[in-house]
């Protein structure tokens, strides 16, 4: 499979270019109509969802239901991963029983026509074993094969299921027509779409392919429609954040070279996150937050001269003069620099200085990762959420998940509770 990485971009752009039509195979591909899903009333709001999780993290959707108030039930959910454990069951009710580890070894049977709602994003592992025969079988070897495997066994009257883009790609297509007929050869009308979690609230730049399938074949479903951004990332920032966060000047160094802004491996005061990835907080890697040294505070080991870092990036004394001048006779603006909100990044702004219009910082000040809290609420998740595992296994698991807001806008859209009792 893939990495998001730009070169996999670029040749998943090749592939699409050279094989027109690829895309043609899926059956039942819908474009987002621009109904306010936000407005949507869920018709049986006292119904119990039944929920079963595979790959269950941290619980996405079962953060999305808390959000919505939902009544649900989790009658099953698991994880690989011991801390993923330690995080759900800090923060979900389910019993030992309910919980399964490796999802090989998990047999849904017992669940059967049990199940209103089944949810997972297979890590993408693997997916080079999937054959072109398109069947089940086929997939015998891979995680997908194992979710498949699930709603075979459970009969799901809906099911989720969340990955990469590069999905779609993989294989020049191959992998994702078996996929998609997998899904079909269970039964299932099956609907599918990139959504990009900006449009859906969250100010972080994740793309992910949904699929989503019903087993009443007569439901048709349009996914949700984009929705205004009207937050930015530093919204999302703490008030306080501990002096651990804060970097010193090898991690500087690393962040503020143009080399890796270029590439987009790291932005700082950014309106809008990155992708964020499991790992990025191990090397330097995605967003950063420049604050502006404030010489009452005690964080003066990490103070640095941003000079020192990135000298092309200061301004000569004389244009320094001009673009604090407050424009010119007729035109007046505000020359702040160091703004809490950046203003939007003008592709002018590398020629053309003006503080009212571009962002301006002074020298010295200090750059901090983003906290485990912050970038769980970048993916949606609320202050309730508890943080059971050490900051660590917090990135990895936050970077792993779903965006939450992109969850409840797919479960408001196709109201999950006309599917429940
Ligand atoms: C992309 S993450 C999904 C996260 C989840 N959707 C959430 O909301 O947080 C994939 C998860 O699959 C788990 N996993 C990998 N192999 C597994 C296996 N054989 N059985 C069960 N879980 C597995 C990983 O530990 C990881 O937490």
């Amino acid at each position: 499979m893939p990495t998001a990485s730009r070169t996999s971009a670029r040749t998943a752009r090749k592939r699409r270019n050279a094989a027109p039509g690829l895309f043609d195979v899926a059956p039942s591909r819908t474009t987002p109509i621009p109904t306010d899903w936000r407005k949507r009333c869920f018709s049986n709001p006292k119904a119990i969802i039944r929920l079963g999780t595979l790959f269950s993290g941290i619980g996405a959707i079962e953060h999305a239901l808390q959000r919505l108030k939902l009544r649900h039930e989790i009658v099953f959910a698991g994880d690989i991963d011991s801390n993923c454990k330690k995080s759900y069951f800090a923060n979900y009710r389910i019993s030992e029983d309910r919980w399964h580890e490796d999802v090989t070894k998990f047999g849904a049977k017992r669940h059967a026509r049990n199940l209103d709602l089944l949810v997972g994003g297979s890590p993408c592992q693997s997916f080079s074993m999937v054959g072109a025969r398109r069947g089940l079988e086929d997939t015998r070897g891979t995680l997908f094969y194992d979710f498949a495997r699930v709603i075979e066994e459970s009969s799901p009257k809906v099911f989720v299921y969340e990955n990469v883009q590069g999905l779609l790609t993989h294989d020049q297509g191959s992998t994702w027509r078996t996929i998609l007929s997998v899904f079909e050869s269970l039964g299932y009308r099956v609907y599918w779409h990139v959504l990009n979690s900006r449009d859906f609230g969250i100010p972080q730049n994740r793309q992910r392919l949904f699929v989503v399938g019903f087993r009443d074949k007569s439901v048709h479903f349009d996914f949700p429609g984009p929705i205004p951004l009207e937050l930015s990332m530093q919204d999302f920032l703490e008030d306080y954040t501990e002096s651990k966060f804060y970097l010193r000047s090898k991690g500087v160094k690393f962040v503020t070279s143009s080399k890796n802004r270029v590439k987009r491996y790291t932005q700082i005061n950014g309106r809008v996150a990155l992708c964020q990835k499991a790992n990025q907080q191990f090397n330097w890697h995605g967003d950063f937050v420049f604050e502006p040294h404030v010489s009452d505070m005690d964080f003066d080991e990490f103070t640095f001269d941003v000079r020192t870092v990135e000298e092309k990036y200061y301004l000569s004394e004389a244009v320094r003069r001009y673009v604090l001048a407050g424009g010119t006779k007729t035109f007046k603006t505000s020359t702040e620099t160091d703004l809490p909100v950046a203003r939007p990044l003008l592709q002018s702004m590398h020629k053309m200085h003006r503080a009212g219009v571009d962002n301006y910082v002074t020298h010295a000040g200090r750059i901090r990762k983003l906290t485990p809290r912050e970038c769980l609420r970048l993916m949606g998740f609320r202050d309730t959420f508890k943080i059971a595992v050490c900051d660590t296994q917090m990135y990895r698991q936050a970077g792993n998940s779903i965006v939450v807001d992109v969850l409840i806008a797919l479960l408001r859209q196709m109201d999950i509770t006309r599917f429940a009792r």
